[in-house]
């Protein structure tokens, strides 16, 4: 994670406290009732991301951008699935925090967390192969 986040948005500060809910086991275990997964802070069911993997069709040399990634969906189902290396980005901590800590244990050294803004990334053309967001522009 980047040491000097941007200020935050009123967007980002709403889902501030959206995760912060978010984060408890009763919400985890509706998640897990209806959409197959905990992670998920959207629409996107386990069987959707599953299609997005099977489609994507990355490998170990690839790198996957999570755009808008939440607590690290679905972007830690393709990154376990494919091996592929990935990139969660997004903006609230409330978020960042617990997608780190979950996908350093699902998906370990091939996973980084960035706090930044989707228009700003700081990464040059052609450094992903892939790039996903799960109801992001909403
Ligand atoms: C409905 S949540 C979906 C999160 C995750 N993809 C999921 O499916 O669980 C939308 C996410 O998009 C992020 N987001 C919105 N605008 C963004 C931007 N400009 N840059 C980075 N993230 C953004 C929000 O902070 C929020 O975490």
């Amino acid at each position: 994670m980047t040491e000097d986040p941007p200020p935050p948005s009123a967007t980002t500060r709403s889902y501030e406290e959206k995760y912060e809910a978010f984060n408890s086991r009763e919400a985890g275990d509706a998640r897990v009732a209806a959409l197959g997964s905990d992670l998920p802070n959207g629409y996107t069911t386990l069987e959707q991301a599953s299609r997005i993997c099977e489609a994507l069709e990355l490998g170990p040399e690839d790198l996957l951008l999570d755009l808008g990634a939440g607590r690290g969906w679905p972007g830690s189902l393709i990154a376990e699935r494919s091996g592929c290396r990935l990139l969660s980005a997004d903006l609230p901590l409330t978020a960042l925090r617990p997608a780190q800590e979950g996908l350093a244990r699902s998906v370990g050294a091939r996973a980084s967390v960035i706090c930044a803004d989707g228009r700003r990334l700081p990464l040059g053309d052609g450094e992903c192969d892939a790039v996903c967001h799960a109801d992001v522009l909403c």
